[in-house]
């Protein structure tokens, strides 16, 4: 099974929240993909980070789509379902927790609540075939990933997320994870602190 958990990179989530999210707020609406989300928490963290800091009306007009190669065959029911076991939400702040989840056959499990989970959907998606899943993101998240795939493989991918991105998009990347001398004029860095970038808005020729 995929690791990750819930917040699992708070400072990159709350990045988001400071740096995108102001930005993309005057958007009629915002489209996410979280690409490599494994089971879940990701996205779902994401999405309770965006409805912390928008009205419920507004919230509506957000929509995650996660996709992952998904080995295990089983992301689209847990995802679709939201119910994870206690293990895997103990680390969550009780007052996120007792807001977003409600527990489940007596704690043992705990369920995102509906709105949460109605803003996020699930396709299972190879990276590798460079095909997106659609275009016009206003943000694309890819976490963890990259790091499997080799360096001729990272560009195509990062190219393929640039091509997908609308104008004034972001990207997201784990902190280990740096763009490639190749295709550095395709994003332009945001804060110093993590690997968050804005597509760039030289006109660069598709690729
Ligand atoms: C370590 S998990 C990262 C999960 C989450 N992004 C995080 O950071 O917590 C890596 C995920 O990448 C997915 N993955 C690996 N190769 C992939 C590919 N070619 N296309 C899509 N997803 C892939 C795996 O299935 C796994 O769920």
């Amino acid at each position: 099974m995929a690791f990750t958990y819930f917040f699992r990179d708070m400072q990159t989530l709350e990045l988001i929240r400071d740096n995108c999210l102001k930005s993309l707020v005057s958007r009629q609406r915002i489209k996410i993909w979280d690409a490599g989300c494994a089971m879940g928490p990701e996205p779902y963290s994401l999405s309770i980070i965006f409805r912390e800091n928008v009205g419920y009306m507004y919230f509506r007009n957000i929509k995650i789509i996660a996709t992952d190669i998904d080995q295990s065959q089983q992301f689209d029911k847990i995802i679709l379902d939201g119910i994870y076991p206690r293990e895997q939400v103990e680390r969550i702040p009780k007052e996120i927790l007792f807001k977003y989840f409600v527990d489940v056959d007596g704690g043992k499990y705990f369920q995102i609540v509906e709105e949460i989970r109605k803003s996020v959907s699930f396709r299972r998606h190879d990276l590798l075939t460079l095909k997106p899943i659609e275009e016009n993101f206003d943000l694309v998240l890819c976490k963890n990933v990259l790091l499997h795939f080799s360096y001729e493989e990272r560009i195509k991918v990062l190219t393929m997320f640039y091509n997908s991105l609308n104008v004034g998009g972001f990207l997201a990347l784990e902190q280990t994870q740096k763009i490639p001398n190749e295709i550095e004029n395709l994003f332009v860095p945001i804060v110093s602190n993590a690997q968050l970038f804005k597509k760039s808005e030289i006109n660069v020729t598709k690729r």
